[in-house]
């Protein structure tokens, strides 16, 4: 019997880490971050001084960093070359660059083929909670739980704000929504409402309860 894959895919700031992290753990699943895999691959092409605009030497350097990414939802963790980057992919400067690099199609091939590995080895265990923007679309299409998450972008960045320690509301906002647009935008894996997902506007709910519902589903299905 194969393990589960359970594909979420939404907006910036809509509390997919939190959910994915709570419901894997629960379930006794893996958990994978591919965001931190596109925010991993951006820390690299800055410390390498790589223009992240100029999509041409973005997809001939992407081959180049080792990107490992370990799967135990209590402690997910990200290295670059060997490299701890856990904390470093989540300043302003990757967070800024990130979009762009990730709209590269050579990009988005590599990691594609890193994502479904780690998904190949989960379900031959009890299967993994992956999260992203084409998860349900493009990474794992045949999951047979998709979630969409998506959160009114006044509270998406309050929460952030909150995460970061009392940041600039509006500028957070604004940068949320500059994400969604290019994310939304790109020709290859846009982000989008996966054939068969479920929509879960988590605006009103708390973690708990968005946590509690989305195991409600995983069960249903079995
Ligand atoms: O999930 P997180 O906000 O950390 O993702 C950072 C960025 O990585 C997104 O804004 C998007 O540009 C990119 N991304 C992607 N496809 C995924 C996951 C993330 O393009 N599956």
């Amino acid at each position: 019997r194969q393990g589960t894959v359970v594909a979420v895919d939404g907006t910036s700031g809509s509390g997919k880490s939190s959910t994915c992290r709570a419901v894997a753990a629960r379930l006794g699943l893996a958990y994978l971050d591919t965001g931190a895999m596109f925010r991993a691959m951006t820390w690299w092409m800055l410390e390498q001084g790589v223009d992240v605009h100029d999509a041409a030497a973005v997809a001939e350097r992407c081959e180049e960093p080792r990107i490992v990414s370990g799967t135990d939802p209590e402690a997910p963790t990200i290295h670059v070359d060997g490299t701890d980057v856990a904390a470093a992919i989540r300043t302003d400067a990757v967070t800024g660059s990130v979009s762009p690099v990730s709209t590269v199609p050579a990009v988005r091939a590599r990691l594609l083929t890193m994502q479904r590995e780690v998904i190949a080895e989960a379900v031959r265990g009890t299967g993994i909670v992956v999260e992203g923007r084409d998860i349900g679309s493009v990474v794992a299409p045949d999951a047979p739980v998709k979630l969409y998450l998506t959160a009114d972008p006044a509270a998406r960045a309050a929460r952030r704000a909150a995460e970061e320690g009392g940041s600039d509301l509006a500028a957070t906002q604004a940068v949320l929504l500059d994400r969604d647009r290019i994310d939304s935008s790109r020709a290859t894996a846009p982000l989008t409402m996966a054939e068969g997902a479920v929509h879960i506007d988590t605006t009103p709910f708390t973690l708990d309860e968005v946590v509690a519902q989305v195991v409600g589903l995983v069960r249903a299905v079995g």
